[in-house]
């Protein structure tokens, strides 16, 4: 078995594995995230093709894993095991390395030395909430990724700006990113200084889109439903999280 950088030409199969898993990619994410740079997408092959996949991004002092999948027919035997260290040994020396597990996965990266930091709230919006936000065009993306989040690379805020809407509080500094993504609308991050403001901000999201909108939530809230339930777990230093002015993370994949 080795380990390379997925090119261009891989992404049709990555995206097919990760539709088994129901996890709506298409080419596009993953383009869009090479081009940032500092995301990489490894795969794990032998003569056969491609076993398995591991997404890393180098958000400065912390590193981020997200995509670890096995094709079925070659789980069980080690490879998850070998892409998460592989995935681990490129980000290099972090303070944390962290990421989202589904309920199902925790036990095997807990089995690979990853801590609880804690549970989180993957939704699916239902609708009918009231919000209100407005459109100022500059952002202080570093600032709040640093406060609110530990992080010190906007870089992932910069292409999801880029490709999606960036609403804004009615009340204090903050904002919201929406991604009308035509097969996973989301919203996310939304963060905010004022807290009435922020849970009014991250509706007005959601409504830029409507019911079917997802979201990863530190908590639930009004008007949404669970579609699985996520922990954030952790190597290193324990992750920050501004409970106050975090309304939703960047997503899934992403932190
Ligand atoms: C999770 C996944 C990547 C594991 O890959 P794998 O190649 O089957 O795992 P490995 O064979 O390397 O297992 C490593 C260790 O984790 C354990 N493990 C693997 N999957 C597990 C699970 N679902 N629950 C509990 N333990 C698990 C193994 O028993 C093994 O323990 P050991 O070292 O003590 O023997 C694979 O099951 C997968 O692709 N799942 C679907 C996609 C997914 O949900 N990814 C995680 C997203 S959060």
């Amino acid at each position: 078995m080795r380990f390379r950088e997925a090119d261009l030409e891989d992404f049709p199969l990555l995206v097919e594995l990760t539709e088994r898993e129901g996890w709506n990619y298409t080419e596009a994410d993953f383009v869009n995230l090479k081009n940032t740079g500092c995301a990489h997408t490894l795969v794990a092959e032998d003569v056969g093709g491609i076993l398995g996949m591991i997404t890393v991004i180098d958000y400065d002092n912390m590193g981020w894993i997200s995509n670890v999948l096995v094709k079925r027919s070659k789980r069980g035997s080690g490879i998850g095991k070998r892409l998460l260290a592989e995935g681990i040994g490129i980000l290099g020396r972090k303070e944390t390395v962290s990421l989202f597990a589904y309920e199902r996965s925790k036990k095997f990266y807990q089995s690979e030395g990853f801590r609880l930091d804690r549970t989180l709230h993957f939704v699916r919006y239902k609708g009918y909430m009231s919000g209100a936000a407005t459109r100022r065009g500059s952002y202080d993306f570093l600032r709040f990724q640093k406060e609110c989040f530990g992080y010190n690379c906007p870089k992932i805020l910069n292409m999801l700006a880029s490709i999606g809407t960036v609403l804004s509080p009615v009340e204090g500094e903050g904002f919201a990113i929406v991604r009308a993504d035509p097969k996973e609308p989301c919203v996310g991050p939304v963060v905010a200084d004022d807290p009435v403001a922020g849970k009014s901000l991250l509706y007005a999201a959601f409504n830029q889109i409507g019911a079917g909108c997802r979201a990863v939530l530190p908590r639930m809230v009004e008007g949404t439903d669970e579609v699985e339930r996520v922990s954030r777990l952790y190597l290193g230093e324990r992750p920050i999280l501004d409970e106050g002015r975090v309304f939703a993370f960047s997503g899934l994949e992403l932190g």
